[in-house]
């Protein structure tokens, strides 16, 4: 049972809503795993209340915070400062308070990178097309360019977003398209991809039946990646791997941000296994 105490240090998760995220679960055994007096507790800031919230972690004394959808980027002009790679990538979803200054970061982007060569994939000279233009393929749209793929395609429903996303990745040195997800379009780049990554949310509970794109356009040679974890299979993930694709999930990235942010906080090496084993308890997955 967790002793919370007059010295207790306080994180934070801020988003809207909340109530799905396993991030509380997560943080909190790795913090009483460490031997840390800190709690996490999750919030649910609607956008108007956002700059309370923020000036309430500084008036608090939080240590630092989380910060998810919708928040993500509307939070990054309360900061006092924000690092290089959440600037760039127009997205934070970690603050660090350090003597009342909050600082921002982004460890989506690392923590889709580490689960990625994890599980055995090296983006270094591939081609691959990401599915959505939202805050989450923002994340991995820089780290794979950042990582040295050799092309990248941008495809999202709503064709201008793509078009925005690939105009801001021009200065990173890598060819990059963008397309809707129409078959004519999408159909011959993922033929032609090493890597596939499903950065919508299609799949995700409750709508569990729905897929970004027909399984048939899938080969055996492919990666494929869903940054849903909710499920941890999702239907797109399923097909693929009956395709003979080589699949992950999302849960190695909501666990590697996770690690990263908890190392930010706490300038302690995160216990990686001990977080991975309350996600995959929480999502129903044998250990
Ligand atoms: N594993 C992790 O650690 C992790 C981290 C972050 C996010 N995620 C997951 O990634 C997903 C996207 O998150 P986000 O923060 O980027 O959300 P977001 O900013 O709201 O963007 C959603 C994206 O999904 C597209 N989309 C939504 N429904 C769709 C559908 N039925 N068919 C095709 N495209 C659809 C949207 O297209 P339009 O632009 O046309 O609306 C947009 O590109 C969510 O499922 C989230 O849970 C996972």
């Amino acid at each position: 049972m967790l002793e919370v105490k007059s010295t207790t240090g306080l994180v934070a998760l801020i988003g809207y809503p909340v109530g799905h995220s396993l991030s509380p679960l997560m943080q909190n055994a790795a913090f009483a795993s460490a031997g840390l007096d800190l709690v996490y507790l999750a919030f649910a800031v609607a956008p108007p209340d956002l700059p309370a919230a923020l000036a309430g972690l500084k008036a608090l004394g939080f240590m630092g915070a989380n910060v998810t959808v919708p928040h993500k980027e509307a939070v990054i002009k309360y900061l006092d400062a924000v690092e290089p790679i959440a600037a760039r990538i127009g997205a934070v979803n970690t603050i660090v308070n350090k003597d009342g200054r909050l600082t921002g970061y982004n460890t989506d982007a690392g923590g889709f990178l580490r689960s990625l060569r994890e599980a055995g994939f090296d983006p270094a000279g591939k081609q691959a097309v990401i599915l959505g233009a939202g805050g989450a393929a923002r994340a991995v749209a820089f780290a794979l360019a950042g990582a040295g793929c050799a092309a990248l395609t941008i495809a999202n429903r709503t064709l201008e977003k793509a078009g925005c996303l690939a105009a801001e990745l021009t200065g990173l040195k890598v060819p990059v398209g963008a397309c809707n997800l129409q078959e004519e379009e999408l159909r011959p780049r993922i033929e032609g991809a090493d890597l596939v990554v499903n950065a919508t949310s299609a799949g995700m509970a409750p709508a569990v039946e729905a897929v970004p794109l027909p399984a048939a356009w899938l080969n055996s040679r492919q990666w494929v990646y869903d940054l849903v974890y909710n499920p941890l299979e999702t239907k797109f993930l399923r097909q693929a791997r009956q395709r003979g694709c080589r699949v992950i999930s999302g849960l190695g990235m909501l666990l590697y941000q996770g690690a990263a942010a908890f190392t930010l906080w706490t300038g302690k090496t995160a216990p990686v296994e001990v977080m991975r084993n309350v996600l995959l308890k929480a999502t129903g997955e044998p250990m």
